[in-house]
């Protein structure tokens, strides 16, 4: 089966992620169906959301289009039925499984059976979530990081299911959206990327909660240690960097004294409760006056630009290279 990467792309949702990804879409080119069948506080705001990132994209070189112009390659709907013409439909609804099977549904009888539908679930497992769908095989995971249009991240993950063939072709057209995607073809709850940010989320509790350290200076630390190489390389090639043979030393001291907990720490679970959300709400890890919430967001819109900017330069100076082969 080929897929016709040039027809439209169906998104439902238009919450953070939806809109995101629709931006990152427009601004490669790719027309979008953009479905809204609840019309959430979140939905409304979507148009305007879309057109200011389109703008900052345009602003900052990311895209040489026009915010107006790219406009006209979307499309606003809130009908399911105005997916019948995309070649591939992302989901992008709420993290729960009774809201995507009741969403996977309604994509279903809308759109013929070669269409492909893909969900952007952070971490629920691609071959659970296939078990809703009567043509399951051609289900896939595209996860994305916010923010979709700055970030190069993309994994495509194949559910028990999913016909890989069809994972090889979506992971060479979703380069052309200027990803560097990943592959993953054996499911796994978390994928890649949260499996390891979770380990360091649980560790960064455990330093907190016993008294090791304060979140200021867990903060501090993991910005200037992994967040000075990481847009450079990935955790291998930095061990070959550094020379492997010490970070095999530590590992057998270190790993048995890793936190292994399984429970979410009171630390989140005590300020998630009383319904904190970060910057959103001013009360998270820190507190945050509204000025001081919008100075974080704006610092934050102009670094996700200016860090892309480094990565593609760093990716551009060692492709040459990129070609040579891991030994396994
Ligand atoms: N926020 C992130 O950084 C991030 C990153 C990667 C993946 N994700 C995943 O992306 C998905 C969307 O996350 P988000 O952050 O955009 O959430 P969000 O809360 O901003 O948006 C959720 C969307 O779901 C819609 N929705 C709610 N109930 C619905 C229903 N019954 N039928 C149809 N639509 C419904 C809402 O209208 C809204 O558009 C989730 O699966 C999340 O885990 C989020």
């Amino acid at each position: 089966m080929e897929l016709n990467g040039n027809a439209k792309v169906g998104i439902v949702g238009l919450g953070l992620m939806g809109t995101s990804i629709a931006t990152a879409l427009l601004i490669n080119g790719q027309e979008v169906m953009a479905v809204s069948p609840v019309l959430s506080e979140t939905d409304q705001t979507a148009p305007d959301r879309i057109r200011h990132a389109l703008e900052e994209c345009y602003a900052e070189g990311l895209s040489t289009a026009r915010a107006d112009d790219l406009f006209q390659n979307i499309t606003f709907t809130s009908k399911y039925t105005d997916l019948k013409s995309c070649w591939l439909v992302m989901e992008c609804v709420l993290e729960d499984l009774k809201v995507k099977q009741d969403v996977y549904r309604k994509i279903e009888s809308s759109v013929p059976d070669e269409v492909i539908i893909a969900t952007n679930t952070s971490a629920i497992p691609i071959s659970m979530l296939q078990n809703y769908l009567n043509v399951p095989e051609r289900f896939f995971g595209i996860h994305w990081a916010e923010p979709a249009y700055t970030s190069k991240f993309l994994e495509i993950i194949c559910g028990e299911k999913s016909l890989l063939e069809i994972g090889e072709q979506l992971y060479a057209i979703t380069k052309k959206w200027g990803k560097e995607p990943t592959l993953v073809r054996k499911d796994i709850r978390g994928f890649i990327t949260n499996r390891i940010m979770y380990a360091m989320y649980r560790e960064a509790f455990y330093l907190v909660e016993n008294g090791y350290a304060t979140i200021e200076d867990v903060d501090r630390a993991c910005k200037n240690d992994g967040g000075h190489w990481m847009t450079f390389c990935g955790l291998f090639r930095y061990m070959d960097l550094t020379g492997l043979q010490a970070y095999h030393s530590v590992m057998k001291d270190l790993f048995p004294e890793l936190s292994n907990q399984t429970t979410v720490p009171k630390l989140i679970d005590d300020i998630a409760k009383e319904g904190g959300n970060g910057i959103f709400n001013g009360k998270g890890f820190y507190e945050y006056s509204s000025e001081e919430a919008k100075v974080w967001e704006s610092t934050f819109e102009k670094f996700k630009f200016d860090i892309n900017r480094l990565s593609s330069t760093y990716t551009d100076k060692t492709k040459d290279i990129s070609s040579l082969k891991t030994k396994k």
